[in-house]
């Protein structure tokens, strides 16, 4: 993280070599912590996709060389459904399902209905930014560091979220899809018709920060409330991705799942939140577990681009 604070964002060919270096010590810090060893592994479950191509490759070819060597089924895993399953890792019972899933990280941001263990039914995404990459990019307009969303979070603190009124975009439509780049935007008018980052005191940047956090937030979360209102069956809301650690964003979500009598789930631990290999793992065994029959080799995992799969 820091190597990208650097940059001021991910750069691919830093992030690829990044996780060459650290993908065996992690691999055998992981093992350490372990009681057992290999023969004690059912499978082996790895990110297919999406992601940036080197970072995607560097793990896909560590698990292929992994799975053939301990002769072990290996399990590609959709991104998505990693952090969709993060809300399951530490719960004892499954899920009430259907569950109405919204998630939203650096790279995407969709609501998700999700059926039974490994069903996913995907019922709107983003059409440009995710809500996350809105937060990053707010943030380097305000002078922050990378990640952006923690930094707005806590700038918002000092700061008057009724201060400027940005637009909350998408709410009138009828689908669940989202766009942030136009947010962004009006983010970039604002601090110019300000004279700018350098004539900004704290408190004017805390009031921009405080508003453009309340503008995505509103927007997500009833964006939420509408797929709720469409999806009458749903027992369960859950909030996943690097966005549900934003404590205004669950606080939203928590107020009207409360008055419809929803239970609300967003990841148990903060490092469930953002991107960690618990969630893969998690995924990969209820995978594994939805296809007893399947023969999962070694061979047939490669990188998967695109949203469309799970
Ligand atoms: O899931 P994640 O770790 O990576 C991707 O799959 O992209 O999400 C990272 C994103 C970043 O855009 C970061 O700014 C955002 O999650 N994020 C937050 C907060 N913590 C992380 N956004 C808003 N509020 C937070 N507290
Ligand atoms: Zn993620």
């Amino acid at each position: 993280m820091e190597k990208h604070n650097q940059t001021g964002g991910i750069v691919p060919e830093v992030a690829a070599r990044d996780s060459a270096e650290q993908i065996l010590p992690a691999i055998t810090k992981a093992m350490n912590g372990f009681q057992g060893d290999m023969a004690d592994i059912d499978a082996i479950a790895v990110t297919a996709g999406p992601g940036l191509m080197g970072s995607l490759l560097v793990g896909i070819e560590t698990a292929r060389s992994l799975a053939y060597i301990h002769n072990k089924p290996l399990i590609p895993i959709h991104h998505i459904s990693g952090h969709i399953c993060a809300n399951r890792l530490l719960r004892k019972e499954p899920p009430d399902f259907p569950v109405l899933v919204l998630t939203v990280s650096g790279g995407h941001n969709e609501i998700i209905l999700w059926e039974n263990d490994f069903d996913f039914k995907k019922l709107g995404h983003t059409l440009d930014d995710s809500a996350g990459e809105a937060f990053d990019k707010v943030a380097r307009l305000l002078g922050l560091g990378f990640p952006g969303g923690p930094a707005i979070a806590e700038l918002a603190k000092d700061g008057y979220e009724k201060a400027f009124q940005f637009p909350k975009p998408m709410l009138q439509s009828k689908d669940f899809d989202f766009s942030f780049s136009g947010l962004k935007t009006a983010v970039l008018y604002q601090i110019r018709d300000l004279g700018g980052l350098e004539n900004m005191n704290h408190t004017t940047r805390a009031d921009v920060a405080a508003s453009f956090q309340e503008a995505v937030t509103e927007t997500l979360s009833r964006k939420l409330l509408q797929a709720v209102e469409k999806y009458r069956s749903v027992r369960e809301i859950h909030l996943s991705g690097g966005v549900s650690a934003n404590q205004k964003l669950r606080e939203k979500i928590f107020l009207w799942s409360e008055k419809l009598q929803l239970e609300f789930h967003f990841p148990e631990k903060l490092e469930f939140c953002t991107d960690n290999a618990a969630m893969i793992a998690g995924a990969g065994y209820w995978k594994y577990k939805k296809f007893p029959e399947k023969d999962w080799k070694w061979q047939d995992v490669q990188p998967m681009m695109g949203h469309d799969f799970f």
